[in-house]
């Protein structure tokens, strides 16, 4: 099973994207993990990728793309893969098609968590990260176990840089002109499934899971 998950930034895509790499044995590739770890790892690619991501902007196609069309042909991917923030831009997603092609392959679906700007903004404000293992929480929806301190691996959590409220506008503005024109382009393709995220986040995977086994 091949998916990639488009929605905007706080729709959920990556709690929705743990859940169905969880259930079924696949890897979640989330391009903006890749990113932060890089940058916590002070690499090359994380400190061009900084640059951008720190004033809520894309980092450049081809720092993406062939590090996607790489991941996608490792050994694990094998049974299939869930792309969380990939791709992002018509070019990306035109790379990924022409990819996946020349492999004789094609993804299964596109997954849209649609939820508006408005409660976005709100909810990302209760968002917490941890800068170590790169877990996400919610101060209201998806609270850990210690107030402030991440169940997985016991750091302490944090609010990204780029969740604060003017920078999630920013990104906002970078989705409608860059990322929404996916839903089209997946929509032609015949693979788009949309999903009301604004929906209870259980709720939204039941969603989900109802359109992957049906
Ligand atoms: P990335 O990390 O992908 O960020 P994003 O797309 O902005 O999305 P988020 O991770 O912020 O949101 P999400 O949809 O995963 O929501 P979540 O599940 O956490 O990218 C960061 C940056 O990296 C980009 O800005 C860009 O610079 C760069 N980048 C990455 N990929 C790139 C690419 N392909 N090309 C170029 N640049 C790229 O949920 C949000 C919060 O809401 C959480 O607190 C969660 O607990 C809560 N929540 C989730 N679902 C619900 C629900 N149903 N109800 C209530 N609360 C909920
Ligand atoms: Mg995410």
């Amino acid at each position: 099973m091949k998916i990639v998950m488009l929605g905007a930034p706080g729709a959920g895509k990556g709690t929705q994207a743990i859940k169905i790499a969880d259930k079924y044995g696949i890897p979640h590739i989330s391009t903006g993990d890749i990113f932060r770890a890089n940058i916590k790892n002070g690499t090359e690619l994380g400190k061009k990728a900084k640059e951008y991501m720190d004033q809520g902007l894309l980092v450049p196609d081809e720092l993406t793309t062939n590090l996607v069309v790489d991941r996608i042909q490792q050994e694990d991917c094998k049974k299939g893969y869930i792309l969380d923030g990939f791709p992002r831009t018509i070019p990306q997603a035109t790379c990924l098609t022409e990819a996946l092609a020349s492999l004789n392959d094609a993804l299964d679906y596109a997954i849209n968590v649609d939820v508006q700007d408005e409660k976005i903004v709100t909810r990302m404000g209760g968002r917490r990260a941890c800068p170590n293992c790169g877990a996400t929480y919610h101060v209201k929806y998806m609270a850990p176990k210690i107030e402030g301190i991440c169940d997985t691996c016991g750091a302490e959590l944090i609010l990204r840089a780029d969740d604060e409220p003017a920078t999630v506008q920013k990104r906002l503005d970078v989705y409608h002109a860059q990322t929404q024109p996916l839903i089209d382009y997946y929509n032609e393709k015949g693979i788009l499934k949309t999903v009301d995220g604004d929906k209870d986040l259980n709720e939204v995977f039941s969603d989900i899971l109802a359109i992957l086994e049906a």
